[in-house]
């Protein structure tokens, strides 16, 4: 299973900040904004995972976050020329995803909840079974995303029944939009290039998602009451997840998506790996959360 870090865009609706730095690095409270896709990809153990960014931005990210072994994982690094659609990410990453399943994050969307990683583990078994999932969210200003309309399946085993995936309509069929993290089955490359420019001329993950909808193979898992998404592209969306963060971590005492904390609790970094990390951070709150972890006072 591969991952896919969609890091580009313009930024525009965050100018003057993104004049001269990517979205994705700005600070989402205490760490990098690009913390937060990567540890949702790792907590759905994914580890081969391919940054799509920028001409300018793409250097930046790689100097942050290098080849992933701090991380515990495999990074590489590709570029995305313009920001031509979603779905152009699985046309750049061809030979990356090779004859693999692929699950996608935006660079600029946040996850947080307890279980979080069952249902990553869920969808990726599914992708591996040939099947897509989207995930759908309630939200209250739903001509901003895209949308889900669904039936409720068995009501024992939380399945859904997609009925139409429509890119921010004009008149919404549902409240869920259907954020940004997506699992496919292999051979996504070539059905991404098959999608076609929309009327606002971007190769839309909702036309991808719509064409396996057509396909009978498209999955939709809610994140209900206890998981909190948010998309922290504009000031307003930003400044509320630094707000979520900051409340979270100073309640808990603990840190929320660390790349390092979950490669550590997942085994995939040991000790001494860690420890580097922690003499890294030096006395930054982060450093400091991170010496808990090492000395085992957080354990989960
Ligand atoms: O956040 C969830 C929403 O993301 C979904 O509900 C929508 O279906 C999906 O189209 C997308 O909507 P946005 O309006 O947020 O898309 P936006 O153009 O802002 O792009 C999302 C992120 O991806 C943003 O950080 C910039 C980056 N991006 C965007 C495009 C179009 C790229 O890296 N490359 C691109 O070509």
């Amino acid at each position: 299973m591969k991952g896919i870090i969609l890091a580009g865009g313009a930024g525009t609706r965050l100018y003057p900040l993104t004049i001269v730095t990517s979205k994705q690095l700005l600070p989402v409270y205490d760490k990098p904004m690009i913390f937060y896709p990567l540890s949702t990809l790792m907590l759905g153990s994914i580890r081969e995972i391919l940054i799509i960014s920028t001409p300018e931005d793409t250097p930046r990210i790689e100097e942050l976050l290098g080849d992933g072994s701090k991380f515990g994982v495999d990074l590489s690094y590709a570029i995305q020329e313009k920001p031509e659609g979603l779905a152009q990410a699985f046309t750049i990453g061809r030979d990356f995803i090779g004859d693999d399943a692929c699950a996608m994050v935006l660079g600029d969307n946040i996850f947080y909840g307890n279980g979080l990683n069952h249902k990553l583990r869920d969808a990726r078994t599914d992708a591996e079974n040939g099947r897509a999932t989207i995930f759908g969210y309630y939200v209250e200003d739903p001509k901003r995303f895209g949308i889900m309309e669904f039936e409720r399946g068995d009501s024992r085993t939380d399945s859904l029944k997609v009925i139409s995936v429509e890119e921010k309509p004009k008149q919404p069929k549902s409240n869920y939009a259907i954020v940004g993290l997506y699992f496919y089955p292999k051979g996504v490359s070539d059905m991404a290039a098959e999608v076609k420019p929309s009327a606002r001329g971007e190769l839309e993950i909702t036309t991808l998602n719509d064409m396996y909808l057509q396909q009978g193979r498209l999955n939709a898992q809610l994140l209900g009451r206890g998981y909190t998404w948010m998309d922290a592209g504009t000031f307003d969306s930003l400044q509320k997840a630094t707000d979520f963060v900051s409340m979270i971590e100073q309640y808990q005492g603990m840190t929320i998506s660390s790349p390092e904390e979950i490669a550590y609790h997942m085994g995939w970094i040991n000790d001494e790996m860690l420890a580097k990390s922690v003499m890294r951070y030096g006395k930054s709150p982060y450093g400091e959360r991170l010496k808990a972890v090492l000395e085992g006072k957080v354990v989960i």
